[in-house]
């Protein structure tokens, strides 16, 4: 049989894996697809680079509307990113009837309804395994792998860069500012970084996983985004004498009032596996009510990692094109017509524990002051870590961990203990998740 043929707009970084990875192993992607699976077109505004990546293998334009105007491709893969060109684009051919390949997080976290009801009407279909957590399967996982449970919650390390950074900054004690420098010099951050250090990346992904796990809508706009920015290398050091590591943990959990989506720092026990992933490894751990728990671990990013997960959606679409649309797996892994409402809480209504940095006055009644306001929100303490006082200081750090809490309740107290004289500086406060 012929192979089927894609095109390809953008060939970059992942663009280059995925053309590489496909040539270098085509025997056995052709076993497994049933035919060969052959990049016929490329569109890129460098076509002199993108030439140098695909010699004569194939027809190199700079028009993307060429690619998907060619009546011999089935498959468009969009490596484009962002919201912009790349969703005119990905509607457009979606409209013109092809499958649609994508790595592109940003764009399925804002306008995934758009995009999966476009593609549902006219029967194509939208695959994103690329999108979240790069080479990992976690989507095929979510969607079909762990299709019989109840999912209960997921966390992940789902940004590399972050990790790298905060990884760094607790094995070397270093600020974080320090640490992005070198992670810049070093490739492992991006020259404007803001998307991941700010949580934004992150974020992009824990919507699309808590769609699939949920069977909701993609709401980005509601998750809560909280990045690394403001994190001390003080807090990272306690943490750790309390047993914990600090992750920028993108995290889903279904309550019984609502589903919780956040993306901020978290406290995490160190003897927990997800706890030691290191560097700019990505993980995802999801507690499902049949399977228990589960891990799924490895390279979030890189050329041939995400090309790895590009190309396992276009051998799923090699087998599945044929099929009665109804009878393929649906884009967010429940039917559009089983898509539920449960609302994504706010902030004010998310059920976790806290650690808590007071700059306190070294003098009798500061603690009792505090733990009365804690005991009046009816906040349950669970540690206490009191630095000793170096001679003749007049001031100590205060670290407090709680049990759950609601965080509205966190925060009326936090004003509270604020407010005291003695409470000398602003208060640090983190979330603190078990993942028991
Ligand atoms: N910038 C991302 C990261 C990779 O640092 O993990 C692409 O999502």
């Amino acid at each position: 049989m012929q192979a089927i043929k894609v095109g390809l707009l953008g060939i970059g970084t992942v663009g280059s894996g995925t053309f590489n990875v496909l040539r270098r192993n085509q025997a056995e992607i052709r076993g497994r697809a049933g035919r060969g699976i052959e990049i016929a077109m490329v569109a890129d505004l460098d076509v002199a680079r993108a030439k140098s990546i695909v010699g004569d293998a194939c027809e190199v334009v700079s028009d993307a509307r060429q690619v998907i105007a060619n009546p011999e491709i089935d498959i468009v893969i969009e490596l484009i990113g962002g919201y912009g060109v790349a969703k005119t684009l990905v509607l457009e051919a979606i409209a013109a009837g092809k499958h649609v390949v994508t790595a592109n997080k940003a764009l399925l976290a804002v306008h995934g309804t758009e995009i999966f009801a476009a593609a549902h009407a006219k029967g194509v279909i939208v695959a994103f395994e690329a999108a979240v957590a790069g080479g990992i399967p976690i989507i095929k996982a979510l969607r079909e792998g762990l299709t019989a449970n109840r999912i209960e919650w997921i966390a992940g390390i789902i940004n590399g860069t972050t990790n790298f950074i905060l990884s760094e900054m607790r094995g070397k004690g270093l600020d974080f500012a320090t640490v992005l420098k070198e992670a810049q010099r070093l490739g492992y951050a991006e020259a404007d970084p803001t998307f991941d250090i700010e949580g934004v990346d992150a974020a992009h992904k824990a919507t699309i996983m808590s769609a699939i796990a949920f069977g909701i809508p993609v709401q980005f706009d509601k998750a809560h985004v909280e990045g690394i920015t403001q994190l001390q290398a003080a807090d990272i050091k306690y943490a750790e004498q309390l047993g914990y590591r600090i992750k920028l943990l993108g995290l889903t959990r279904r309550r019984e009032n609502g589903i919780e989506l956040r993306v901020h720092p978290t406290l995490i026990p160190a003897n927990r596996l997800i706890a030691n992933v290191e560097g700019a490894m990505n993980a995802v751990v999801v507690q499902g009510d049949a399977v228990g728990t589960t891990l799924y671990y490895g390279k979030g990013a890189g050329s041939e990692p995400t090309a790895s997960a590009v190309i396992a959606d276009l051998v799923d679409i090699t087998r599945l094109h044929t099929a009665d649309p109804e009878h393929r797996v649906p884009h967010l892994a429940f039917r559009p017509d089983a898509i539920s409402d449960t609302p994504i809480l706010p902030m004010d209504q998310v059920l976790t524990s806290f650690y808590l940095r007071l700059r306190v006055a070294d003098e009798a009644g500061v603690l009792s002051r505090i733990t009365t306001i804690l005991a009046d929100n009816d906040i349950s303490i669970d540690a206490v870590l009191q630095r000793e006082s170096a001679e003749g200081e007049k001031q100590t750090d205060l670290i407090i961990l709680t049990h759950e809490t609601v965080e509205g309740r966190m925060n009326k107290a936090l004003a509270l203990m604020q407010a005291l004289p003695t409470v000398l500086a602003p208060i640090v406060r983190l979330r603190k998740e078990e993942l028991a």
